[in-house]
């Protein structure tokens, strides 16, 4: 048996007491996934787990899904992205660096988005490089009347951000045209329902989301900036830090991330999963 704790108000619980490194029967895997949808994002503390075990819990939930840096997935296990700032001798980054750095919800570009992400840390720093988790329900539920009539039924179109000059070269490099190809954007709606829960959520990120369709150009521009403010108050955050073999499991269809960059010269470096999801409605 395990125990759960929540983390904060907003969002998040911890469990203690699970070893991702033997199966779960199904009982146990009935609780951990109704744990998923009641907190949204779970962290698993200390985990000693080899990425076949990661992969066979991730598996769990659903078919998982490659990435489009083909470049950083871990060498035996496609299924595995590895997000790191560490370098190989010749200077290039082992992983992707700069996952993140803007709020979103995994794969939102994609005509498929992310189900949920399980991020597994094999060296932290010291201190900085937390990641923050936000609540997209409550930032649904607490719009004003007005603004959930507006954009009841909106749709918004998604890109991947690399493919929008947000980060530098160093920091994520240029997509190639091929892999460009492969994640056109695509549209989805505004808000989303969640095939799960039932319950409404805020989609719209400030990393993939184009524009709001539908509406003028400006007053499109006004209404998405206005929904991600508010989507990141406080409220609606939990704040990770991360402790060395945390496996946090989040939930894209009703969150949103976004990572802090570690300090100066201290190693970061996880390895991810991503389990596929279904088209957002
Ligand atoms: C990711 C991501 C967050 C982090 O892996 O999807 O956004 O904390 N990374 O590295
Ligand atoms: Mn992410």
């Amino acid at each position: 048996m395990f125990e759960i704790n929540a983390l904060s108000d907003a969002v998040g619980a911890e469990i203690v007491g699970l070893d991702l490194a033997q199966p779960l029967d199904d009982d146990t895997f009935g609780r951990v996934h109704q744990a998923h949808l009641d907190h949204q994002v779970l962290v698993f503390r200390d985990q000693e787990i080899t990425p076949e075990q990661h992969i066979a819990f991730s598996r769990r939930f659903g078919d998982l899904s490659g990435h489009v840096y083909e470049q950083f997935l871990l060498s035996g296990h496609p299924e595995i992205l590895k997000v790191s700032n560490k370098k190989t001798p010749e200077g290039d980054f082992v992983g992707l660096n700069s996952a993140g750095r803007r709020w979103h919800s995994d794969l939102s570009y994609a005509e498929i988005p992310s189900l949920g992400s399980l991020l597994y840390a094999l060296e932290i720093p010291p201190s900085g490089g937390d990641t923050l988790f936000n609540n997209m329900y409550s930032a649904y539920e607490t719009l004003p009347q007005m603004t959930k009539d507006r954009i009841a039924g909106l749709k918004a179109e998604f890109l991947i951000g690399s493919a929008r000059k947000y980060y530098t070269e160093n920091e994520r490099p240029a997509l190639t045209s091929e892999q460009l190809a492969s994640v056109p954007s695509v549209e989805h709606p505004v808000v989303r329902t969640h095939p799960e829960s039932g319950r409404k959520a805020l989609y719209v990120n400030s990393a993939h989301t184009v524009r709001i369709l539908g509406i003028d150009n400006a007053e499109a521009e006004d209404l998405l900036t206005e929904l991600t403010e508010h989507s990141v108050k406080p409220e609606f955050v939990y704040r990770h830090k991360w402790q060395l073999h945390d496996l946090v499991f989040w939930d894209n269809r009703c969150c949103m991330h976004i990572a802090e960059p570690p300090p100066e010269g201290a190693n970061r470096h996880m390895h991810r999963t991503t389990v596929v999801g279904d088209r957002p409605y």
